[in-house]
């Protein structure tokens, strides 16, 4: 028997043909739909700890902050509608990843991303010239129809892209644009925070125009994916498409694999009903599961509240958003490793890897927090190590999830799913995404209010039932081409019962050279 996990595409299907120019650079340019997932995620928390935003906006939370001494340090930013400023953009995501499957499997990954950037750029014209609450709301939950858009078809669009050697590489492009949208975020509320007048939120929130445009250009220059093209019908310009995306006359074996797939993905009536036959268990439950542990390993408490975070732990509010940098900084950095050793490695030593770290350093910083604040939440004088070690741990644990759950968490599920089921179930895996995201985002002020620094320990408890989860069901998925991915869960010890005895129907048989080799 296989260990768990334990499946190498050694002497299995090599298609020909290697990273391209051209390859790279349209996986370069589709890479960029994450910028704006990511510059929201780092734009709100150092917003909502502006003054003069508060005060324009939720004053009472500002006169809570700055005039009523007596208040709980955990305490000071608890307010409901400060909270759905954050997370009503989650709720949207949620809602439109769903209509967005049917319009990336009808017409193609890259019309999914064109609306994307669209909705987004109104939303954030919307914010920058905000007046009241209501155009709050109302730019966010574009913004957020935008970014539900965009991570149901960029992520698609890379793996379906990419030679299946350089697979993981190519799609974490999407993770790292990710990071690098929430570091340029914090860098210019920091910037941005000082200018005079405090009108620099507006700055901030319109700023996610930037990268609003570069995915709606980008998305009217990009090819669609040969995958897409076939799945649509236009298998001659599939053919030709895939030659020029290989570099090579020679498709013959993935083309034929790829109309095959497609063949059988066109039975299909019902994709979301398809799901939940038995032989997508496996699927169903990596795409619930993988973006609920994402969610849960408490990222977003850092990328989203860190500034607030900072705060509530006795930084001053600058010293609060240039501790948010250097956590950005940490991010970007570490998903590069990720990018360098995901087709090295492999998938599972880096969620295991990342599981360990993230549970010791959550560990250390609960007991750093509870030391100081105590219950009562109330610090006096910190003293400069102190705050040194926080933040030092916090950028491990950052380091940790990047280059683990932060690039995996959207590259497996993007690269599991047989064609027939790929649409809606990468939806699944976007809407459960952005539910945590959006009831994390939604619940955590009142968390730290009453778990205090114990709610370290509830996401790392989390953390470790998730890196369990990995080593006994998750097999590896490095170097498998995507339409073969069927023979990891027949070798799976777990999940080969569900799939044992049924043909994918997808044409792409087993054994055609494929050896299993026990690890
Ligand atoms: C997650 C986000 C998170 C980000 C941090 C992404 O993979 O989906 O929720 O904020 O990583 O880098």
């Amino acid at each position: 028997m296989p260990a768990v996990g334990g499946i190498s595409n050694g002497g299995g299907k090599e298609y020909p043909g290697s990273l391209t120019p051209f390859v790279t650079v349209t996986c370069i340019v589709a890479a960029m739909g994450g910028l704006i997932f990511g510059y929201d995620i780092g734009i709100s928390g150092g917003v909502t700890s502006m003054d003069p935003f508060l005060l324009k906006f939720f004053p009472s939370v500002f006169r809570k902050k700055n005039s009523d001494k007596t208040v709980n340090q955990y305490c000071q930013y608890d307010s409901q509608t400060l909270t759905m400023f954050t997370s009503s953009l989650y709720l949207a995501a949620l809602l439109s990843s769903l209509v967005a499957s049917t319009v990336t499997r009808r017409f193609g990954r890259k019309l999914s991303m064109l609306f994307g950037g669209l909705l987004f750029l109104v939303g954030a014209l919307i914010n920058g010239f905000a007046q009241h609450v209501w155009m709050l709301i109302v730019g966010r939950i574009l913004l957020g129809f935008g970014i539900g858009f965009a991570n149901q078809s960029v992520p698609l669009y890379l793996s379906e892209m990419a030679p299946y050697k350089y697979r993981g590489a190519l799609n974490i492009g999407f993770q790292l644009s990710i990071t690098v949208g929430i570091l340029v975020a914090n860098v210019l509320n920091y910037f941005f925070a000082k200018i005079h007048g405090g009108w620099g939120w507006r700055l901030s929130l319109g700023g996610a125009m930037v990268p609003a445009l570069i995915i709606t250009i980008g998305s009217l220059v990009l090819p669609d994916t040969p995958n897409s093209m076939i799945e649509r019908g236009d298998r001659e310009k599939a053919k030709a498409q895939l030659r020029r995306v290989r570099g090579i006359d020679d498709v013959e074996e993935e083309f034929n694999d790829l109309v095959a797939a497609s063949e059988s993905s066109r039975k299909v009536e019902h994709p979301w009903r398809n799901l939940l036959q038995r032989k997508y268990r496996p699927h169903l439950t990596m795409a619930v599961l993988i973006p609920f542990f994402q969610q849960l390993t408490g990222i977003n408490v850092i990328m989203f509240y860190a500034p607030v975070l900072f705060s509530s732990i006795g930084f001053k509010d600058d010293s609060a958003l240039m501790s948010a940098v250097i956590t950005g900084v940490v991010n970007v950095v570490a998903t590069c490793v990720s990018i360098y050793g995901v087709d090295k490695w492999g998938r599972r030593a880096l969620f295991l890897e990342g599981g360990v770290q993230m549970v010791i350093c959550q560990a250390v910083v609960a007991a750093a927090i509870g030391a100081k604040f105590g219950i009562d939440g109330n610090p006096g004088d910190l003293p400069k190590w102190y705050a040194v070690v926080v933040v030092l741990f916090i950028c491990i644990y950052v380091s940790a999830f990047a280059w683990s759950w932060g690039p995996l968490g959207w590259l497996v599920p993007s690269e599991i799913f047989p064609l027939e089921i790929r649409s809606a179930a990468q939806s699944i895996n976007v809407s459960v995404n952005m539910f945590f995201t959006f009831l994390i985002a939604q619940v955590f002020l009142t968390m730290l209010c009453h778990m205090k620094f114990g709610l370290f320990i509830f996401f790392a408890f989390f953390v470790l039932i998730m890196t369990f989860f990995i080593y006994f069901f998750l097999p590896e998925t490095k170097g498998i081409p995507i339409e073969e991915m069927n023979q990891v869960w027949k070798a799976h010890p777990f999940w080969s019962r569900f799939v044992e005895n049924d043909d994918y129907g997808n044409g792409v048989e087993m054994g055609r050279g494929t050896a299993i080799k026990e690890v």
